[in-house]
């Protein structure tokens, strides 16, 4: 189901009303082309009887509002926990009480990066400048000039719901991937873990019948039901990873400890990745704060585990050994002028930097360029959809961090995650 929650942030009441209300009945079609659809439908035109005139279908925009920016971020906040996040937020960055627009907009921001946002101004309170400055650059903000026109809205809303809901289809498309890529190990363990209890099931049968009374049964018994508890748990908890890696909703922008979530990360591949893959993580010594979206963390670092597990197994030319080690470190990186010459996308600054090295075999020079493009894969197909490094990519780009990586044909290749830090 596509999303078209709106949410429409201004002090003025009536400014307010009058753009919810609006938004809301620009999706409807007017009474007379409902009309002249009915009649269309009933001469038998081959145009589909759904579509208006100019092939539109309706749309219906749920639209709420808010009289400041502290109730605003209240909403989204409570969308987000209520699974019906808001696509897209009007925002008036003339607020004369409470927070100002600029504050708001960082908030609404780390609240849910996805939210497509119009920042609607009528005086030059903030330049473009000021705003990139503080939020950074952005392909989800626009700014509108008052006085606008109500076409300009209805455009807006309608352009940029779809763009929030194709982005968020990618983004499923991209999680399925990735689900798919550990579903082998998961279904393996979990045949493992059926085998047992079958196993424990006919032992107990066997005790049940061959026993003479309930005493000597007990003991067998005792041991057999350890194993089922075990067995069982074992299952939750993979049931657990599916759930985690199958969640629609990202949590908020939060304080983290890094090493925490590549924790997570390294359970759930312990159970999944092919085991001819060995897995050593060397944590930073101190709790690596970082601000993160942390479900999103988590789906950088699985995809970045999965591509060198990839590269060291079935990425190997068939009469090579499969398997390698997968070692994962975070460390405390300052990154310094004589660094920026060499990663582009770098800041000065304090990092996290979360490397990601495996043996495998490597990245040719000729490719290099391409990797990170959607779509872009050497894999066969239902190894690989070549979505994996792009969201990567932007993904981290949301987190003010960015990417650079070393890769030796034949050798193998490291991904090191900059991450700005933070304090606990
Ligand atoms: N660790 C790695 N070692 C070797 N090649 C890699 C590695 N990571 C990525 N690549 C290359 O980059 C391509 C794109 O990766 P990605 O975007 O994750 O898509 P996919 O894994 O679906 O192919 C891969 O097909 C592969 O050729
Ligand atoms: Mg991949």
């Amino acid at each position: 189901m596509d999303n078209r929650h709106i949410l429409v942030i201004d002090d003025q009441k009536d400014l307010r009303e009058r753009l919810a209300q609006f938004i809301s009945s620009s999706g409807k079609k007017k009474e007379t082309d409902k009309i002249l659809d009915n009649i269309r439908g009933r001469l038998g035109a081959d145009e589909d009887p759904g579509q208006a005139p100019h092939g539109r279908q309706e749309v219906y925009y749920d639209v709420d509002s808010a009289a400041s920016g502290e109730e605003g971020l209240q909403m989204i906040l409570k969308a987000i926990e209520l699974g019906t996040p808001y696509a897209l937020v009007f925002l008036d960055v003339r607020m004369p009480t409470g927070w100002d627009g600029l504050h708001t907009l960082d908030k609404i921001l780390s609240a849910d990066s996805k939210t497509q946002i119009v920042i609607c101004t009528a005086y030059s309170d903030f330049s473009w400048e000021e705003i990139l400055e503080r939020v950074g650059i952005r392909d989800n903000l626009l700014i509108l000039k008052k006085p606008f026109e109500n076409m300009e809205i209805a455009q807006l809303a309608l352009a940029l719901t779809e763009k929030y809901n194709s982005e968020e289809r990618i983004r499923q498309t991209q999680k399925m991937d990735t689900i798919g890529n550990l579903a082998a190990g998961l279904a393996h363990d979990f045949n493992n873990i059926i085998g047992s209890i079958q196993a424990t099931l006919s032992s107990i049968e066997f005790t049940i019948a061959t026993s003479k009374d309930l005493q000597s049964a007990k003991i067998d018994l005792g041991s057999d039901i350890g194993t089922l508890k075990t067995a069982a748990k074992q299952g939750a908890e993979m049931v657990e990873i599916l759930l985690s890696l199958s969640r629609r909703q990202d949590l908020p922008l939060a304080k983290v400890d890094l090493n925490k979530v590549v924790e997570n990360v390294v359970r759930i591949c312990k159970r999944t990745l092919d085991k001819s893959v060995s897995i050593r993580f060397i944590p930073l010594e101190n709790k690596a704060t970082a601000e993160a979206y942390s479900v999103q963390m988590e789906q950088v670092l699985l995809n970045l585990c999965i591509n060198a597990a990839h590269a060291m197994t079935l990425m190997r030319p068939e009469d090579h050994k499969k398997g390698g080690l997968l070692k994962i470190e975070i460390q405390d990186i300052r990154v310094g002028e004589n660094m920026l010459s060499a990663i582009p996308d770098a800041k000065e600054g304090d990092y996290r930097v979360i490397s990601i090295e495996d043996d495998g075999v490597g990245i040719p020079k000729s490719i290099i360029s391409k990797i990170f493009d959607p779509f872009f894969t050497t894999k066969s197909e239902g190894q690989g959809s070549g979505l994996g490094l792009s969201m990567v990519y932007s993904i981290v780009r949301k987190h003010k961090g960015f990417l650079e990586l070393f890769s030796e044909p034949g050798k193998g290749t490291t991904f090191f995650i900059f991450l700005p830090a933070v304090k606990a």
